[in-house]
């Protein structure tokens, strides 16, 4: 694990985003009126070199740094920073032609001609060669920039490789991690067909013309990726490591749409141990006719608290588009005020910026239709550019938030990445409901609608913060979770668990006979079938006074030691536990044996945070669950983020008169509305 080194000293919050003038060197008109409109854009950042390895080194050893020295030039005329990229994300041609080892093969043994992006071999050692030769050419000849604020590795890196180099390093992790074949055979379970390994070097990366059936194979090999990926990141920040010490390091993140779920591919809990900063590129689908802006903004949220939960620190939005993209399946523009909304919602979860991709709307090529701050028009009369002048100017405005962290939640919901991969790829239960993030989503939506601020950890957190863990559909659990949550509870924490957890450990392998057995012991449970509904087929879980509809999963199980606090109302499992309590030494387990909805959610949620006294962070009356109000702030003061996600108008009640920051008025005591999309936020000094 990289120890930090360095950390991001802000001026101010971070606006502007991905600039790319090497598509515009013929036109240096552009260029000039870039940097007459980002001023009136609110603009003090710019990300350049992305993609410009073709720009930098034109042929090999020979280097063209003109055009960046002058983006430098004039960004520093304009007081602002650079975000300074390594350009490994996309090769130039030259190098794919001398060394055809850098293309990348995938999963059926084809290798890639030259084209696209993101897809180099990760172990080639040419690639990795060249990498850190242009990274310390930039190094040497950037590092000194007094505008140099932060270096960002590649891009949005993803994918696999699948030639020689690939495979060979694979068996080497494999064998370092399990030593011994048998032991290997143990773990992926190869008796089964009779696929016994007899030798190392017949191991070989999931193919669908080779093997995809062994679940540990698959599991290993996503885990042997995240690693590989994270040994090319080592290398690419070597030099920089070496001749800035001093200048923070980050890869950007991105996630899977339209969950707003992590990407599947990667590890990132794992890969935050290697940033300096966590930063990531949100890309939801504001305006869709799925959801109301307010379920979108819970989504949004809950991915924001992942993020700032990987460090525990700020973090940025990388990018993120000012009005529309080109790759959602309907491209649709930002509505009014949305754009904002946004913005405020990012540095409300504890972002120090919104960045944009792109500034200019490239000319031609898959791009050229996605928005940026400027389009082709090249106006600053547009509406996008108009509102991304407006949220410039509140950030200039909202400038000391950045020194105030998040506040700190005391409720922590577990996303397991190994989890993730092992449970979409068990052949059980049913293929489109198991549904692993969106069902985190139904247990977050509860805190967030509630303003409780709440973190979404991996198990390798410290869970001392937490009085309450909650814990869904842990289908792959270790023993040091098993453990580590265990202890928690037993010393007076409040876990939630749910159906299909500790099925299988870490090999895949499922538990066998009473195992595991302290998990049952904590909640006080044994599960002895689960029941996999179709989708329209319910059973009803009764508890309280009602009676809930339950679908999905519905798991039949015996209480040893639990009270029963609900139970099914229907089928063969009619009247048995369906919702149980189990104290464990000084701490409390629930256990959630069914799929509920919503409402019963909120049922049991309402009941733990009053036993709990989890209340918001700041004590505001709202009409409605589609104002959300989050706060960052120290013992000193505190910024409240009051953001209306609804469709209409929704009102909150002050208690007290309070500054408003971005209109630097003061609001009376008592109700006031906020229309459709409006953010205020209240500056408080505590005494
Ligand atoms: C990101 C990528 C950018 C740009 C953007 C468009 O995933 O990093 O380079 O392609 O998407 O939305």
């Amino acid at each position: 694990m990289t120890v930090p080194k360095a950390h991001l000293k802000l001026p101010y919050l971070l606006h502007g985003g991905d600039y790319n003038p090497d598509q515009w060197q013929a036109y240096p008109q552009i260029i000039d009126q870039d940097f007459t409109m980002m001023p009136q854009a609110g603009v003090n950042t710019v990300t350049v070199g992305v993609f410009s390895w073709a720009a930098l080194e034109p042929e090999e050893g020979h280097y063209d740094f003109g055009w960046l020295d002058q983006v430098f030039d004039r960004v520093e005329a304009m007081n602002g920073r650079v975000i300074l990229a390594t350009p490994s994300g996309a090769r130039p041609h030259w190098l794919a032609d001398r060394y055809p080892e850098v293309l990348r093969t995938d999963e059926y043994g084809r290798q890639a001609l030259f084209g696209g992006r993101h897809n180099h071999c990760f172990t080639a050692p040419s690639y990795r060669e060249q990498t850190q030769q242009i990274n310390r050419k930039l190094a040497e000849r950037y590092g000194q920039r007094p505008s140099l604020l932060l270096w960002h590795i590649s891009n949005e890196f993803g994918g696999e490789c699948h030639c020689d180099l690939c495979q060979a390093a694979f068996r080497q992790w494999v064998q370092k991690k399990y030593q011994t074949l048998a032991a290997v055979n143990e773990a992926w379970w190869t008796p089964f067909w009779g696929h016994t390994l007899t030798a190392w070097d017949q191991i070989h990366s999931p193919s669908p013309i080779g093997d995809t059936n062994l679940k540990g194979l698959n599991l290993d090999w996503r885990r042997f990726v995240t690693d590989q990926t994270i040994d090319f990141y080592e290398n690419e920040i070597q030099p920089l490591r070496e001749l800035t010490p001093e200048i923070p390091i980050t890869t950007n993140f991105m996630t899977d749409t339209p969950a707003m779920m992590p990407f599947h591919g990667l590890d990132y809990q794992k890969f935050a141990t290697h940033l300096d900063v966590i930063s990531w590129d949100s890309y939801p689908a504001w305006g869709n006719d799925q959801e109301s802006t307010a379920d979108l903004g819970l989504k949004v949220a809950m991915i924001n608290d992942y993020y700032r939960s990987l460090k525990q620190q700020d973090f940025l939005i990388m990018e993120s588009s000012p009005s529309l993209v080109n790759w959602h399946p309907f491209n649709r523009p930002k509505r009014p005020g949305v754009n904002r909304l946004a913005g405020l919602q990012n540095i409300a979860s504890g972002s120090d910026s919104m960045l944009y991709f792109q500034w200019r709307q490239s000319r031609g090529a898959s791009e050229m239709f996605h928005g940026a701050v400027v389009d082709h028009h090249g106006s600053t009369a547009t509406r996008t550019f108009q509102e991304v002048s407006q949220l410039g100017a509140d950030l200039k405005q909202l400038a000391p938030v950045r020194q105030l962290p998040h506040v700190p939640a005391r409720v922590a919901l577990v996303f397991d990445y190994d989890n993730m991969c092992a449970l979409a790829d068990s052949e059980a239960y049913a293929d489109t409901t198991k549904q692993y993030w969106q069902t985190l989503q139904q247990h977050y939506a509860y805190f967030w609608r509630h303003d409780i601020p709440i973190d979404v950890i991996s198990p390798q957190a410290d869970l001392a913060p937490y009085q309450l863990v909650l814990d869904p559909m842990h289908f792959l659990m270790d023993q040091a979770w098993i453990d580590k949550v265990a202890d928690f509870t037993q010393a007076g924490g409040t876990v939630v668990g749910t159906y299909l957890s500790g099925v299988v450990d870490e090999r895949t392998l499922a538990y066998l006979g009473d195992q595991p057995q302290r998990l049952h012991e904590l909640y006080g449970v044994q599960t002895t079938e689960v029941d996999t509904l179709y989708p329209h087929q319910h059973n009803g879980v009764h508890y309280g006074d009602q009676t809930y509809p339950a679908q999905d999963y519905c798991e039949v199980i015996t209480n040893q030691t639990a009270s029963v606090l609900a139970t099914y109302t229907a089928d063969f499992y009619a009247g048995q536990p369906a919702i149980t309590k189990n104290q464990y030494g000084a701490g409390t387990a629930y256990y959630l044996a069914a799929r509920t909805d919503a409402a019963c959610l909120t049922a049991l949620y309402h009941q733990l945070a009053t036993e709990l006294d989890l209340h918001p962070t700041y004590p505001l009356a709202k009409a409605s669950s589609d104002i959300s109000i989050q706060v960052r702030g120290d013992q000193n003061q505190r910024y409240l983020f009051v953001m209306n996600f609804g469709e209409t108008a929704n009102t909150i009640n002050l208690t007290q008169p309070l500054t408003e920051v971005l209109s630097n008025r003061t609001y009376p005591a008592g109700a006031q509305e906020l229309a459709p999309y409006q953010v205020l936020v209240f500056h408080e000094l505590i005494k």
